[in-house]
């Protein structure tokens, strides 16, 4: 069984560039087209799209997706972003992200058909940039990670828990550790993150992670931090966060999962779209320029 993880599409729907450099929307449908021509034997169970999916949590931005990601030859699942909206998913996406009522507004569910177990959490705080669990879905998934403990399983995020060595990127996550001890409680799990726009291996006190490249903007892996030495004048000056908050137009990436035996692998990919590797350039708008 195989199940292809792609994420941080950030797409607006008014037809401009996001962060005035990434053509998201052609990102979309060159990405779209290449799974389209998958061969038969290629094809995942079902995809699932780790958040960032509309820039600024816009309708249109949805309505656009949608109509890309309808195109998909399995079905796709969604896991909310730092940049959507709840609402949106629930209203706009009911058959790919089935929340039951018990949980709501929060994006979690499971899907149990399979040999891999997948169950999909939202980390997202209303209003910000980093993530984490509340009481309410720590205890959800409490109840869920126990059901099955031995059955291979991937569980679903945006934010990774983890620190990443970018330091843009390492924010507070909150209930970390609560997270850490859920997550032990099973025998074969693996957690598959977003947000991080490049794909990343690690041990998380013993908890195997992966997080995925993003489909229009990948990060430039930049470890230096924000009063580091070797921050340039220029990058002083454009207001240097540290590593972590840059991007470059780089081919699409997605990951495998699949399931040999009772093992997962996992495989990084690209989607040769001939991208310009241009970059580095920050999130951020520049007041002035056209958005
Ligand atoms: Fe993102
Ligand atoms: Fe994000």
């Amino acid at each position: 069984m195989k199940i292809i993880q792609i994420s941080d599409f950030h797409l607006r729907g008014d037809g401009k560039l996001s962060f005035q450099k990434a053509d998201t929307k052609q990102a979309l449908d060159q990405t779209v087209e290449f799974f389209c021509n998958l061969k038969s034997y290629d094809l995942p169970e079902y995809f699932v799209v780790t958040g960032d999916l509309a820039e600024g949590g816009m309708k249109e931005g949805y309505e656009l997706l949608r109509q890309g990601l309808d195109q998909l030859p399995r079905p796709y699942y969604i896991v909310p972003g730092n940049h959507d909206k709840r609402d949106f998913f629930l209203e706009m996406f009911p058959e790919h992200a089935p929340v039951k009522e018990d949980i709501k507004p929060y994006i979690c569910y499971t899907l149990d058909d399979g040999s891999i177990r997948s169950i999909i959490i939202d980390t997202c705080r209303e209003g910000c940039h980093y993530g984490g669990l509340t009481d309410k879905v720590a205890e959800w998934l409490e109840g869920k990670i126990i059901e099955y403990p031995n059955k291979p399983t991937l569980v679903f995020t945006h934010h990774p828990p983890f620190i990443t060595g970018l330091p843009a990127m390492d924010e507070e996550f909150a209930q970390a550790d609560r997270l850490m001890e859920i997550l032990k409680k099973h025998k074969n799990v693996r957690l598959c993150c977003g947000h991080m726009h490049t794909g990343m291996f690690t041990s998380w006190k013993g908890i195997p992670c992966v997080t995925c490249p993003s489909i229009a903007m990948q990060m430039e892996v930049d470890f230096r931090g924000k009063n580091s030495p070797d921050v340039t004048e220029v990058e002083a000056m454009d207001n240097f966060k540290g590593g972590g908050d840059r991007f470059f137009l780089g081919n699409p990436g997605y990951l495998i999962h699949d399931l040999q035996g009772n093992q997962i692998n996992t495989h990084s990919m690209l989607i040769p779209t001939g991208a310009s590797y241009s970059g580095p350039w920050p999130f951020k708008y520049y007041e002035g320029e056209e958005d």
